[in-house]
């Protein structure tokens, strides 16, 4: 049965806009399978660790040369990319820091973008990196405390959160995400009311494509 992995990485809990809405995409998959996985990680309550000299020595050493104690060293990456591998479809949510990702995410990424895992090199290729995920599908939840940092919005060419996520994913291979966007957080007005509302439909349509999509033979959603 389809495991969906849902991380998480707002500081906050129960005020969180991210938090909430990936809780819908996760109830509407639990309704949809009810024999299949869910796995939560929350990037915040369980940080990954900064990568080290240890950690970048160990990674980038070929698996047959790695020493026990480099083994001992990537356990918890190799964990997290067993997890992220194991994802018929991964939920992010995402909220804007600082114009970017939180450091709770970037930390997560650090210890799952990973050659001969997640990614292949070589060096003797015009492009030398393919990614190792099969296309699993990916959905970002994201919010901001400004609209303008939206696409449309004024402010939209500060937001370096999507265009980083997209590169991200597709090295790795994770496929294009889908974005749900929720804006004005910080004015706590009609306007954001009316953003969360309109991302929950957003979020609900984009889960019924994804059923659908579902049902076709070969699909890769779940
Ligand atoms: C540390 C921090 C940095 C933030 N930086 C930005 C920012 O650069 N631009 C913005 O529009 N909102 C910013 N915000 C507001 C959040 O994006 C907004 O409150 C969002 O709803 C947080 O997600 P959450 O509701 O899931 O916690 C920031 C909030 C925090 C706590």
């Amino acid at each position: 049965m389809p495991n969906l992995l849902i991380l998480h990485s707002s500081g906050r809990t129960n005020r969180s806009v991210t938090r909430a809405l990936t809780a819908q995409f996760r109830d509407q998959w639990q309704a949809s399978f009810p024999d299949g996985g869910v796995t939560e990680r929350d990037l915040v309550a369980e940080a990954c660790e900064f990568v080290n000299e240890a950690w970048v020595a160990a990674a980038f050493t070929e698996e047959p040369n790695r020493t026990a104690r480099m083994q001992q060293v990537l356990q918890v990456s190799d964990g997290l990319v067993d997890e992220l591998m194991a994802a018929d479809h991964v939920v992010i949510g995402a909220p804007l820091y600082n114009f970017a990702m939180p450091a709770a995410l970037k930390a997560y990424f650090d210890q799952i973008v990973r050659v001969g895992r997640t990614f292949a090199f070589d060096a003797e290729q015009e492009n030398p990196y393919t990614p190792l995920l099969p296309n699993t599908p990916l959905t970002v939840i994201t919010s901001a405390g400004d609209g303008a940092l939206l696409p449309g919005g004024a402010l939209y060419e500060l937001n370096c959160l999507e265009p980083h996520l997209k590169i991200l994913a597709s090295f790795i291979g994770l496929a294009e995400p889908v974005f749900i966007r929720v804006g004005y957080d910080e004015y706590q007005d009609e306007r954001h009311v009316n953003s969360k509302a309109r991302a929950a439909e957003a979020l609900a349509k984009h889960f019924t494509h994804l059923l659908e999509r579902a049902t076709q033979p070969g699909c890769a959603v779940c």
